[in-house]
């Protein structure tokens, strides 16, 4: 999370109640100035304090708008009448809560089946806060596979590194810093905007742990080919005979995909596939956070990496980076598979998708921007402006369409393709037709006004720079 320093603010901020709008007396409410950023010597009647925090959130955008984040924004009122019930239960206390424990395995069943594990039994996973405690747990394990495979190069402190695209979402740097692995990234080229089957085997050798393949690409929403990564690997392995195994980071395509695309193949099907991470709160339709990472079977899974923890009398293995997780949305993503089924899932993202690409095509015509993506493969689309635009950018889209309340990140392109600034559209499953046509009335309304600005106003700088 954001690093931050404690405020010094002398005299120190408070808070001032409304004496009428908080609690039973408005004359000691109207004496209530609790500090900021310290402690107050004295507690505050619970109307007090909740309104006091509640009419600070106001500020925050409308998370329905928000086409920003790939996280669930709205569930249903039963789906959130269960979490609200599960608040208490914390997802490590196996003992205490089995039911909860046997709703998350089935939910790795469920997973497991869905990906085609060739023998689901065999096949093990867990829960996990999201997509990036899930990467890290593929890449652990792929590293001290690596190290296992390798012991004198391991022991003579050879770097291992992990090859994977530029456009890899952040938690993979991440992953490569903490760990001490080299972060191999494939730059984009042209108008390749993600990894490729060649520039991958290109850059293995034989302290590779692994290559790293999105389903799909957090820029602009398009698939990478995972089949023929595979595929290349394959013949690398038959040329020079080393071995490196497939992460699939499916944090949003693993839920598409298997509805969408069955005859993509992309999962478990592929013997080079080793590990699959999802995010149970993108299009696993959860509220944040809960994500999961299954490995085709035990062996792909070090041993020394389980933790036990006790389990109706017995032991249950774990794996995770934290002890402590709420174990609502697991809950909530076991209510998920049973009340949408498979045809119920693929109703949901089809929705999704058909929402996307009509969108997409109504940008298009409009004709001041041109598409990289449009939205049938993720439902998410990237789009930039035109050559002949040079009255505005992207960053002057997304400030004014911010002023309607509409949140849509503009960003620039990293490595090679630094040059070229975009705005991205991602459609969850609550953002409908009628929304999206309001947004491109909106967008179309807007383009005189910014055809008539002198010049760009360019990039706030915090924000060309992206890290969702
Ligand atoms: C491809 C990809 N991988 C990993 C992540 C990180 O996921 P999480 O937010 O669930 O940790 C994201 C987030 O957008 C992503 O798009």
């Amino acid at each position: 999370m954001a690093l931050h320093r404690a405020s010094t603010h002398v005299p120190a901020r408070r808070h001032r109640a409304n004496p009428l709008a908080a609690g039973d007396d408005p004359v000691a409410a109207a004496t209530l100035a609790p500090p900021k950023h310290r402690l107050a010597s004295r507690p505050v009647p619970a109307d007090t304090a909740y309104q006091l925090v509640h009419d600070e959130l106001l500020l925050d955008g409308n998370a329905r708008l928000n086409l920003a984040t790939f996280v669930t924004t709205w569930m249903e009122p039963q789906a959130t009448r269960l979490m609200a019930e599960c608040a208490e239960k914390n997802m490590i206390d196996k003992d205490e809560y089995p039911q909860t424990a046997a709703l998350e395995q089935r939910c790795v069943s469920i997973l497991s089946h869905l990906w085609h594990a060739p023998d689901p039994a065999r096949s093990i996973g867990c829960s996990t806060t999201g997509s990036s405690e899930a990467g890290m747990l593929g890449g652990m394990a792929l590293k001290r596979r690596w190290a296992a495979r390798n012991p004198d190069a391991w022991r003579s402190g050879r770097r291992p590194n992990l090859v994977m695209g530029a456009n890899v979402q952040v938690c993979w740097e991440k992953f490569c810093n903490y760990w001490e692995v080299e972060a191999r990234l494939v730059p984009m080229e042209g108008d390749r905007f993600h990894l490729d089957a060649e520039s991958a085997v290109a850059r293995c050798d034989e302290d590779t742990i692994g290559v790293v393949a999105v389903l799909g690409s957090t820029f602009d929403g398009s698939y990478e080919p995972v089949a023929e990564i595979a595929s290349a690997l394959d013949q690398l392995q038959e040329r020079s005979g080393i071995d490196v195994p497939i992460h699939v980071d499916g944090a949003s395509g693993a839920m598409i995909a298997p509805f969408l695309d069955p005859d993509l193949v992309w999962d478990f099907r592929l013997p080079r596939v080793a590990s699959i991470n999802t995010s149970g709160h993108k299009y696993g339709l959860v509220y944040p956070g809960v994500g999961w990472v299954l490995w085709r079977s035990e062996d792909a899974l070090p041993e020394e990496l389980v933790f036990t923890v006790n389990y109706l009398g017995g032991d249950m293995p774990t794996f995770s980076l934290n002890f402590s997780r709420p174990g609502a949305e697991v809950v909530a993503q076991y209510y998920l598979f049973l009340r949408l089924g498979f045809e119920g899932f693929a109703a949901v993202q089809r929705a999704c998708r058909e929402v996307a690409t009509d969108l997409a095509h109504g940008i298009e015509q409009l004709g001041a921007f041109e598409l990289l993506t449009r939205g049938d493969e993720l439902p998410v689309f990237a789009f930039t402006t035109t050559p002949e635009v040079t009255a505005f950018d992207v960053f002057d889209v997304s400030r004014r369409l911010r002023e309607r309340g509409w949140q849509v990140p503009a960003y620039s392109f990293p490595a090679e393709r630094e040059d070229l600034s975009v705005l991205r559209v991602v459609v969850r499953n609550g953002f409908t037709d009628d929304l999206a046509s309001l947004l491109l009335d909106d967008l179309g309304r807007l383009l005189p006004e910014l055809s008539a600005q002198p010049g760009p106003l360019g990039a706030p700088s915090a924000s060309s720079t992206f890290h969702h």
